[in-house]
């Protein structure tokens, strides 16, 4: 039997501001895990032209063609970690936008983790924000998470002065692997059959949602 593929973990980096102090952590994360031999992928909102969400789920943005590459992201990934800027004690509007862009076919089923960066002291509030919309999603989220307070005089040079920030995001980013390891539907291998199609344990799946 073929060894199962490593997982593909997507980071989404939700800070707009150059010099971005989660940005870096979480390039500091993805390359870590593709050193370990994951699949990975970047997506830098920066770089993204995304439109803010117009209530319309199904709405395909033919005309803005990164909405359709960040689902197909984040539709392919089997863990993802997000970071992102605290602002007035939550998630920047930027991350939730995009989070927003998705729908459950996306995001549901997926292992999340979370690195947000604050001006201030160390708190959770965007952490625990973002939890909020993981778990809406029926996503699953890793128990570590990484705030970065005083961000700006982080990463003095681009690396964590403290390195015990930076072995957090390492720790972060691998409990991101394995879980997303664990929990992605199996192909191969014992247990890999399908439930069937009465079994009790599809119901969340198939379940019709009206939002
Ligand atoms: C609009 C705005 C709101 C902010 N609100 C907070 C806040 O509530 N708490 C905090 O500690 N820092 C706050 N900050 C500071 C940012 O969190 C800080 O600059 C951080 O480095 C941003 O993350 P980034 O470096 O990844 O861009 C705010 C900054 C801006 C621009």
């Amino acid at each position: 039997m073929s060894a199962a593929a490593p997982p593909r973990i997507l980071g989404l980096g939700g800070s707009m501001r150059p010099g971005s102090t989660s940005q870096l952590l979480l390039r500091r994360a993805v390359s870590l895990l593709e050193a370990d031999g994951c699949r990975t992928s970047l997506l830098d909102l920066r770089e993204l032209d995304l439109p803010f969400c117009n209530g319309d789920k199904q709405d395909p943005w033919p005309s803005r063609p990164d909405v359709k590459l960040l689902r197909e992201e984040f539709r392919a990934a089997d863990g993802v970690i997000l970071a992102g800027p605290e602002y007035h004690g939550t998630i920047g509007g930027a991350l939730k936008n995009a989070l927003d862009l998705l729908d459950f076919e996306h995001v549901e089923g997926k292992v999340f983790g979370a690195i947000c960066a604050l001006g201030g002291r160390s708190n959770s509030n965007a952490l625990n924000h973002l939890r909020l919309v993981a778990r809406w999603y029926r996503a699953w989220m890793v128990p570590e998470q990484v705030a970065v307070p005083q961000a700006r005089s982080a990463l003095p040079g681009g690396e964590p002065a403290d390195p015990e920030l930076g072995a957090r995001v390492d720790e972060l980013a691998r409990s991101v692997a394995r879980a997303a390891a664990l929990l992605r539907p199996r192909t191969d291998g014992p247990g890999a059959e399908p439930l069937g199609p009465e079994s009790a344990l599809n119901v969340s799946r198939t379940v019709k949602r009206e939002h």
